[in-house]
């Protein structure tokens, strides 16, 4: 099992890497841990996925609204929010090779339970208990330090000029909601919103995590899709059950199979959290948290309107009464997605008697919508109408125009990045052997193989 998980994985990896849709960040310096590249399938890829996420969660709500804050914000932000005090995970360091892991991640390598939201005493009982079994990932030794928590905001000097800076930081954003919760205010002033309302956001987030692992699972740079409710206080955990729901099914309907989905209930909530559930996705190495759904109460706003001094209330005319509106959140990283998307779409089979890799990607998250092929690239004519066909489908979708290698190579290059249909312009376009036939070309279904002739006139509307 552990094998067959090991290996869809590196055959996800390296597909990602020969076919440009993601790359090992710095490369040319030999790599920069936690860090990596989207090549050009990739970023294609990764804005399908934006875009199936905001279409789904601000287009079709209409009390939804957009906002895009800023990464470096004053820092009395992280201090509000709780981050400068306890953003963190337990760290332990080997003692023969001086290797950092998390502790918790160790626990869960020898199968043992324990919870990056547990308090350092806790793991460190735990991993007390546990010592004997445990090695370190590095050296293989059992010999380690005690558990401390480390901080995993970064730092930056961005605004600061003074040589002791690390004494007045600001940090990069550890979560993008923070940005949503400090403008909060301006939009309800400048919006016709009112609660119950919501305010989403995509964007970058930084983590210094002890140990990213799992490929683009965990990174210390990555992107988050998140989306906060203000509710009426009575009306949060109703709300949370609405967005439960809403979560879940987005996933069916991007077509992922419901039985790699679960969900999984947080035992240990932070003091202020009404409800924390994780949907769960079958990765290549089991099922692993995608995205968290938490009811927040009014901590966010109570903590921004204690330490800014500026009022989160919110005054409901209608009924006439004045509360801090609780939140409830829907947070999941596009990394993860694109990592669960890679995964449920990843499929082999055979064509023709010949084995191949196929991307089964639904049509709106496809790199690619189609590709554009004059059957011989030593044809002049061939190539032209290509090209003439290329400028009338790339106007409506994303296409690519490829005569490199046979026909065959380009369908099996075109099949692993997952494009839905191929257009071959042969002879018969140009009415060369039939007459009928001219003005029509090959459209090659990925997942069937099967071809067409469709009329250039009509291609638009069949490709769509
Ligand atoms: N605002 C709530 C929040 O940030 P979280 O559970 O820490 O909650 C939410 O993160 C989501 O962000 C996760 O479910 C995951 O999809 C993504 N995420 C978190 N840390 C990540 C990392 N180091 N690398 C990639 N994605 C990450």
């Amino acid at each position: 099992m552990k094998e067959q998980s090991d290996s869809k994985m590196e055959k996800i990896t390296s597909l990602c890497k020969r076919r440009g849709f993601v790359f090992g960040g710095s490369d040319i310096y030999g790599g920069f841990v936690g860090s990596y590249d989207y090549g050009p399938y990739g970023v294609e890829l990764a804005n399908n996925i934006k875009s199936a996420w905001w279409n789904s969660v601000v287009n079709r709500e209409p009390n939804i609204v957009g906002l895009d804050s800023a990464i470096v914000t004053h820092p009395k932000v992280w201090e509000a929010s709780g981050h400068v005090g306890g953003f963190s995970d337990p760290l332990i360091e080997c003692k023969e090779c001086n290797t950092r892991s998390r502790a918790d991640h160790l626990l869960e390598d020898i199968e043992v339970f324990a919870d990056e939201k547990m308090t350092p005493e806790e793991i460190n009982a735990i991993f007390d208990e546990n010592r004997e079994k445990i090695t370190c990932p590095k050296c293989g030794q059992k010999n380690f330090g005690e558990i401390r928590n480390f901080n995993l905001l970064a730092q930056t000097n961005l605004g600061n000029f003074s040589e002791d800076w690390t004494k007045e930081p600001a940090y990069l954003r550890g979560e993008t909601c923070q940005g949503i919760y400090i403008n909060y205010k301006n939009v309800l002033d400048s919006t016709r919103v009112k609660v119950p309302f919501g305010i989403a956001q995509i964007g970058k987030a930084f983590r210094n995590e002890i140990a990213p692992r799992q490929y683009i699972f965990r990174k210390r740079e990555f992107e988050q899709m998140e989306l906060q409710m203000f509710v009426e206080p009575s009306t949060e955990m109703e709300e949370y059950e609405k967005w439960r729901a809403k979560r879940w099914q987005y996933y069916l309907d991007l077509g992922f199979k419901e039985e790699n989905l679960k969900w999984h209930e947080h035992e240990n909530l932070v003091f202020y959290a009404k409800a924390a559930w994780d949907i769960e996705y079958n990765f290549p190495f089991g099922f692993k948290e995608l995205e968290g759904v938490h009811a927040r109460g009014d901590y966010d706003l109570t903590q921004h309107q204690k330490f800014s001094g500026v009022s989160m209330e919110y005054l409901d005319q209608a009924n006439n009464k004045k509360y801090v509106p609780h939140v409830v959140e829907t947070s999941v990283g596009v990394d993860r997605t694109f990592l669960a998307v890679m995964t449920e779409f990843y499929d082999e089979d055979e064509l023709g008697g010949e084995k191949r890799v196929v991307m089964r990607f639904p049509y709106k998250l496809a790199p690619i919508k189609v590709a554009v092929f004059p059957l011989l690239k030593n044809k002049p004519h061939l190539v032209e109408k290509a090209k003439e066909v290329f400028a009338l489908v790339s106007e409506h979708m994303r296409a690519e125009f490829d005569d490199n290698g046979n026909v065959g190579k380009r369908y099996r290059r075109q099949d692993e990045i997952g494009t839905p249909h191929c257009i071959t312009i042969d002879f018969e376009t140009l009415g060369e052997e039939d007459e009928s036939l001219k003005d029509t070309v090959t459209v090659r279904n990925r997942d069937t193989g099967e071809q067409e002739r469709v009329a250039i006139s009509d291609l638009v509307s069949y490709l769509k």
